[in-house]
């Protein structure tokens, strides 16, 4: 599969089978994620691998529950009092996210902090660090579908309780979890947008302006 054919069929997935992923094929996988362009050479990351089936266990259920969370924020709650609504949103997140607990591996994107900025820079190499860490994930996702396997970047910021996360897979105070996936063979690849979705998604002729601001190509 080419680098377009990757890009094009990489979805955001998020429904696995338990399939093991042998361990040749994640490290082709990881080994892609940190080739990644990474600001100041400062390699400010690490991957944390997460095969132990407790500790998978652990993260889904916190994964599914942030996104229980993530559902009651963000859908409007029509006629049902908060605990109705929170009930039918930990009901929905269950439903579409309930196989993160057979998937063989998780990886998450760690952010880890190199102290190699001077202090004038600090705030712009602490982006720089988060951007990096980003490109590398995407890195992931890209050579995971090429390898048939399936990913949903997962933002570990403000989704669910990120303490709890670290004490799992215990990470020191300073190192940060940014983005969390799932590394598993799905039951099969989305195609297109989901329907919410497609009524609202901008196509890329509305994206990009040619020589100055303003002379979008659609
Ligand atoms: C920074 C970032 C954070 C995201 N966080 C979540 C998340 O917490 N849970 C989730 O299911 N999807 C998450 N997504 C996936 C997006 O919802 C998905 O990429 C988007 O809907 C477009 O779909 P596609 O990736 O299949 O093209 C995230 C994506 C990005 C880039």
């Amino acid at each position: 599969m080419d680098v377009f054919e990757a890009i094009r069929k990489r979805k955001a997935v998020r429904t696995y089978t338990e399939r093991p992923v042998p361990d040749e094929v994640v490290d082709r996988v990881l080994r892609a994620a940190l080739q990644a362009p990474t600001g100041s050479g400062s390699q400010a990351w690490s991957l944390l691998v997460v095969r132990d089936a407790a500790r998978r266990r652990e993260v889904a259920d916190l994964v599914i529950a942030g996104g229980a969370q993530y559902f009651a924020a963000m859908r409007p709650r029509r006629d049902a009092t908060p605990e109705e609504h929170e009930a039918e949103c930990v009901a929905y997140a269950e439903k579409i996210l309930s196989t993160y607990r057979i998937a063989p591996v998780w990886v998450m994107g760690l952010l880890v902090p190199r102290n190699n900025y001077p202090e004038s820079m600090e705030e712009g190499g602490y982006v720089d660090d988060l951007l990096s860490v980003a490109f590398a994930m995407e890195n992931l996702f890209l050579a995971a579908r090429a390898e048939g396997l399936g990913t949903v970047p997962t933002s570990a910021f403000q989704r669910f309780e990120k303490d709890r996360l670290k004490s799992i897979v215990g990470l020191p105070d300073d190192v940060d979890p940014v983005l969390v996936t799932p590394l598993g063979y799905p039951e099969s690849f989305p195609e297109g947008l989901p329907p919410a979705l497609k009524r609202t998604f901008r196509g890329w002729r509305s994206l990009v302006h040619d020589d100055a601001w303003g002379s979008t190509r659609d």
